[in-house]
């Protein structure tokens, strides 16, 4: 019998749950670690040994020797920003060449790309989505409209191909009314990444994936984003352009749904967000920011400042259910360490009505609906065994629990990859 499987992991949230740390502790479980969707709008962050690493576009598996790291077809790279990545890697020992593969049918991000998105922000003026700036929407709005350039061009033809998108971008451009730029330095850059790109093997990523399913080996998915920023179910229109629930594993990387196993979702004990949109349990007063000071919540690439507030079941009930979760994962429980109480949202209260369901829109006169619980009041960085965990909080996993319907697997009580308490089942 074939065991092989592919598990699954992503943000429940608005992203920055911590993905990238958990990845890292997860992958001596794999053979292969794939991003699937995303670009270098993502930032994630790993700690070890007294060292930080913040990665965009390659996945969180390897700084765990000798497994092989996919890029798969539904990830948007911009050669540039990636070939400034590997490089600073590589200033401190890590050498990829050998174990990162490239899928042909990932899309680039060009540099007129991001002039689109910055031109398209602009235009929106103060209904702004507080886009990340990477040229992410317009270079998946390249794809679906089937206008984009892909890997796999490189290798055929590719200055006619660029100069011919480049073209059709700058029409764009006049027609938003934004011509105040110059590219050439950042184009000169671009094409060398280009150039970089080709030390690395482009592989048909589909196959790849499965046939190392055939050999036994197992995958693990790495997502970016968050449930709540996904294009379908997140908080549209303020939401990144691609898929970032579970379905996305299987459109971004060629698998079918039958090879998935665990699917894991990566919560925070509390929730965050950057940029623009709804955000029902927002916290506005000296909690918000204790938490913003206490958690270090400023964006891991941008260092914006991201909005914080308490932990919103009913967004997680939802996230749960679209994605098939089945062990769920928190992280930053430390940060909530000094907190006498702790508040969850249990239900919307909407107009007079109480609901535990998503509206259509959440921006429109949601209240949330709170339970208070009593905070542990310990410090938990320290714990690195269930037993060692204080009773109020381990009250709060089993409240947690029950509410979401899930189990809570790992527990996150710092940075470290050593901070991180797996819990028997
Ligand atoms: P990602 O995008 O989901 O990978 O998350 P980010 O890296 O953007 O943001 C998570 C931040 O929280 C990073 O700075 C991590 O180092 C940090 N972090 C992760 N887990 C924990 C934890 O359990 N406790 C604390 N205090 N920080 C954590
Ligand atoms: P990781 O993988 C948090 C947000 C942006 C903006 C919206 C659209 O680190 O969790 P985009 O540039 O994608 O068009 O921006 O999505 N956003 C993120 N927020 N974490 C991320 O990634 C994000 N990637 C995009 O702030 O609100
Ligand atoms: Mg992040």
């Amino acid at each position: 019998m074939n065991t092989a499987k592919v598990d699954v992991l992503l943000g429940l949230q608005w992203g920055d749950e911590g993905k990238g740390k958990v990845v890292d502790v997860l992958t001596p479980q794999y053979d292969v670690i794939a991003r699937f969707q995303g670009g270098p709008n993502a930032g994630h962050t790993l700690e070890f040994e007294g060292e930080k690493y913040v990665l965009r576009s390659i996945p969180s598996g390897i700084f765990q020797g000798g497994k092989v790291n996919i890029i798969g077809n539904g990830v948007v790279l911009a050669p540039d920003l990636f070939m400034q990545e590997v490089k600073e890697l590589e200033k401190s020992g890590h050498n990829l060449k050998d174990r990162l593969k490239i899928s042909t049918k990932a899309h680039l991000i060009m540099p007129t790309h991001r002039l689109i998105d910055a031109a398209q922000e602009a235009k929106k003026g103060k209904n702004k989505v507080g886009t990340t700036g990477k040229g992410i929407g317009p270079t998946y709005t390249d794809k679906i409209s089937r206008t984009g350039l892909r890997v796999g061009d490189i290798l055929d033809n590719f200055k006619e191909k660029y100069e011919a998108h480049k073209a059709a971008h700058l029409d764009q451009l006049k027609a938003l009314n934004y011509t105040d730029f110059d590219i050439t330095e950042i184009e000169k850059t671009w094409l060398e990444g280009i150039e970089f790109m080709k030390n690395f093997q482009f592989v048909e990523g589909e196959y790849a994936v499965n046939n190392y399913l055939k050999e036994g080996k197992s995958v693990l998915c790495e997502g970016a984003q968050g449930t709540m920023l996904d294009v379908d179910f997140g908080s549209y229109p303020f939401v990144t352009s691609s898929n970032t629930i579970c379905s996305g594993a299987c459109s971004g990387l060629g698998i079918g749904p039958n090879k998935i196993g665990d699917v894991f979702g990566i919560m925070k004990a509390y929730c965050t967000r950057v940029g623009s949109g709804p955000f029902p349990t927002e916290l506005f007063d000296e909690e918000g920011k204790k938490i913003r000071d206490l958690g270090h919540e400023y964006g891991a690439v941008t260092g914006r400042e991201r909005r914080c507030g308490w932990i919103d079941l009913v967004a997680l009930k939802y996230a749960i259910m679209i994605n098939g979760v089945t062990k769920l994962i928190m992280m930053k429980s430390d940060v909530l360490d000094t907190f006498a109480t702790i508040k969850a949202c249990v239900a919307y209260n909407i107009n007079g009505k109480i609901t535990t369901e998503l509206p259509y829109d959440l921006a429109k006169d949601v209240e949330p609906v709170y339970k208070e619980i009593k905070g542990w009041q310990t410090d938990l960085t320290q714990c690195t065994s269930e037993e060692q965990l204080p009773q109020a909080f381990l009250d709060y996993i089993t409240f947690l629990e029950k509410e979401l319907e899930t189990p809570i697997s790992i527990i996150s009580v710092g940075p470290d990859r050593a901070q991180t308490i797996t819990r028997k089942q």
